[in-house]
């Protein structure tokens, strides 16, 4: 198979920023998706309908000329989100899901959930309104290894939760272990996954091949081998309720490399490349349809794009830099 047809892709996890990093990155994803879920963490984030469309208007009037690429917004869950926020998002038809960031776990959390506990009845309004919940899935604590967030948050908060609140529909982001495959794959038609091309193509020894890389640094961050087998095993397999979620999450160069590098990875030039990559290595080409085009859209009620891509068998380039106006340069990911 040396050319695959597969209907326009989306991507379910996307970080576009504003100003002129959203300038300058936009084009990347409106490329190849017709439209993302966008995340809310900007400083200061978004949190009411009226903050997610006015973002929304300044991605529309940033899309280069011609596109037709749709935003599909989400709010940032905060201790102080009210049930009526979440009735007026979802009234207001550009918000499709409210982000779950426990707080400090990632890039700008620091106005994340402390106690998830006391927002049973914000949670209650989004299952009653369709709003997915959409979860970083890390448990924090002067305990918890690094390595270990993920299937600490699973047993200790996300289980208890979808048993408080079996009507919600919740998406674990960027799924980086096996627990959270076992987790996802055991839950019911509530419960999905978002997987990204990064996580299925590096381990934790890729963070220190040969020196320290922090380009190759993300939340959440890498695991063992046996995990990233596991997710690209998941990936690949069909399943209904797993589907392409980027987190492409540009940051510029000099943030990175710093004595105290920030989190992130930009796929975005190559995503679509990355992923068939992937699933061309575990000889899955066939699943690759679902898990881009038909899943996801499923899950969040879209419809499948009418308009149809191709992928053809060939090196995928190097992106390299992006330019960002004011002097910023964004390294994009392309595997060794
Ligand atoms: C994301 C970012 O930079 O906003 N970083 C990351 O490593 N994935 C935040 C997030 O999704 O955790
Ligand atoms: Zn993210």
């Amino acid at each position: 198979m040396d050319a695959l047809r597969i209907p326009r892709p989306d991507d379910f996890h996307l970080h576009l920023r504003d100003g002129a990093m959203l300038r300058a990155v936009l084009a990347d994803t409106c490329r190849t998706f017709g439209r993302a879920i966008v995340m809310p963490n900007l400083v200061p984030p978004v949190t009411t309908a009226a903050e997610a469309e006015a973002y929304r208007a300044r991605i529309l009037a940033s899309r280069p000329a011609g596109s037709d690429f749709e935003p599909l917004m989400t709010l940032y869950l905060t201790d102080r989100t009210t049930p009526n926020a979440v009735r007026a998002a979802a009234a207001s038809r550009v918000v499709h899901g409210v982000k779950l960031y426990p707080a400090h776990a990632t890039t700008n959390a620091a106005h994340g959930v402390t106690e998830l506990e006391a927002l049973d009845d914000t949670l209650d309004a989004m299952a009653e309104a369709g709003l997915p919940l959409l979860v970083h899935g890390e448990k924090l604590g002067p305990d918890i290894d690094v390595f270990d967030r993920e299937a600490r948050f699973i047993e200790g908060v996300l289980a208890p939760l979808v048993a408080r609140h079996p009507a919600l529909k919740v998406v674990l982001e960027h799924v980086t272990t096996k627990q959270g495959i076992e987790w996802v794959m055991a839950g019911g038609d509530n419960v999905a996954g978002t997987l990204t091309a990064h996580h299925l193509m590096l381990d934790r020894n890729d963070l220190f091949d040969g020196g320290l890389r922090p380009h190759h640094y993300c939340l959440p961050v890498v695991k063992r081998r046996e995990h990233k087998q596991a997710l690209r095993k998941a990936a690949c397999s069909g399943h209904p309720r797993l589907f392409l979620g980027t987190d492409s999450a540009p940051h510029p160069v000099r943030a990175k490399e710093s004595a105290c590098g920030c989190a992130g990875l930009y796929t975005a030039p190559t995503a679509l490349e990355l992923y068939a990559q992937v699933f061309d290595e575990e000889g899955a080409l066939d699943h690759l349809e679902a898990f881009a085009s038909r899943n996801g859209q499923r899950f969040y009620r879209l419809p499948v794009s009418e308009v149809q891509v191709e992928l053809r068998r060939e090196e995928t380039p190097d992106p390299g830099r992006l330019q960002v106006e004011g002097g910023d340069e964004v390294l994009a990911f392309h595997p060794k």
